[in-house]
């Protein structure tokens, strides 16, 4: 199984099976360990890591070889101690591989939490630490107080959701992403992601996760079903090609903003957006975007919307950085 390195030494599996509302956590956990897989996302918050403790000490397997991963919720924030012990004493385990901070608190708390991560690292309980949820300025927040890179971010991931920005930004602090909720939040009859899996006779749900891998990206499917937990972890036998890839991220509807000729003159559309180069001016400076094309159909002559932006047809043409525009991260989570 494919891995990433989170930390030295430290090999996160790139499909792990995600535990949230499972029927029975036990048996799909026995299940997907019999059937290979390494790596198991669950948190203190699902009322489950106790089954999942003893599925795991059920299975025979050398705790080494299973990477675990759990949460603490931001309101535990001055009860570290007490989850700690709760979670390690229901998983039957003397650390983790990677502890979470589930949810990102308010500023000052935040780095408060991160602060209680970072001993209980430092004490051996967790492998890794990271966070879920996290915006790029709050990540920056807790490094700038501590000094310390999470080494994963837990977020919510799936095509409407691709975030070009998002992810260059994470990859560029050497922090891995991780998605969630990925099948949940598709559209499995899209063409997009169904056209790809018939020319292979793969599921689309197993093109959706290969999208995920194809761009570094840690994934956690949840499935009741027996023959599901082994569809969503037989990914490795095909990839996409680049115009199958962004055909998919082309589905986002993450929406950007840039500032392209000074104060005033702006774009925004939205990720896999193109704007025309006779883009209508539709004030001092702004361009309309105009419609919806596939990314595949970018190129130096039409204006793409994306992590960096070719601005044209405006008082200046020059390069610049776009970003998103400030996500609503309240959206409450499991
Ligand atoms: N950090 C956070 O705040 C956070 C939030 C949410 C979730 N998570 C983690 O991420 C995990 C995954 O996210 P999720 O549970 O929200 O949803 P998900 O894994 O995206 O989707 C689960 C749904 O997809 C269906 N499904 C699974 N495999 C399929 C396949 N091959 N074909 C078609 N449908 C399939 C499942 O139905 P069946 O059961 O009928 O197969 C289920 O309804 C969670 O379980 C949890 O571990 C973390």
């Amino acid at each position: 199984m494919p891995t990433a390195e989170i930390a030295p030494r430290v090999e996160m599996p790139m499909i792990g099976l995600g535990t949230w509302s499972l029927k029975d956590p036990y048996h799909s956990v026995r299940t997907a360990l019999d059937v290979g897989y390494r790596h198991i996302d669950t948190a203190e918050q699902y009322g489950n890591e106790d089954l999942i403790g003893r599925a795991i000490a059920d299975s025979g397997l050398p705790r080494e070889d299973v990477f675990i991963t759990t949460k603490i919720l931001s309101r535990d924030v001055d009860r570290v101690d007490d989850i700690i012990s709760a979670s390690l004493a229901a998983l039957r385990t003397d650390y983790v591989d990677l502890w979470l901070i589930h949810d990102p608190p308010p500023p000052g708390l935040s780095e408060r939490l991160w602060g209680s991560l970072i001993r209980l690292r430092e004490a051996g309980f967790a492998r890794a630490i990271g966070v879920s949820e996290y915006g790029t300025s709050q990540i920056d927040a807790i490094i700038a107080s501590s000094g310390v890179t999470p080494a994963v971010n837990q977020v919510r991931w799936a095509p409407a959701l691709f975030d070009p920005v998002r992810l260059r930004d994470t990859t560029a602090r050497g922090i891995r992403l991780e998605g969630f909720s990925g099948l949940r939040l598709a559209d499995l009859d899209d063409l997009a992601l169904v056209a790809p899996a018939q020319r292979r006779g793969v599921t689309p749900a197993q093109i959706l996760l290969r999208w995920h891998i194809d761009h570094g990206v840690v994934a956690i499917p949840r499935t009741d079903s027996d023959r599901r937990i082994e569809e969503n972890l037989d990914v490795w036998g095909f990839e996409l090609d680049e115009d199958e890839r962004r055909a998919i991220d082309a589905l986002s509807t993450v929406r950007v903003a840039a500032r392209a000729c000074g104060p005033g003159c702006s774009l925004v559309g939205r990720v896999g957006t193109v704007v025309a180069p006779t883009g209508v001016p539709t004030g001092p400076g702004e361009i309309a975007v105009e419609g919806q094309l596939p990314l595949i159909a970018w190129s130096s002559e039409l204006i793409a919307v994306g992590s960096i932006a070719r601005i044209v047809g405006c008082r200046s043409s020059r390069s610049v950085d776009v970003v998103p525009e400030p996500r609503t991260d309240a959206e409450a989570q499991p």
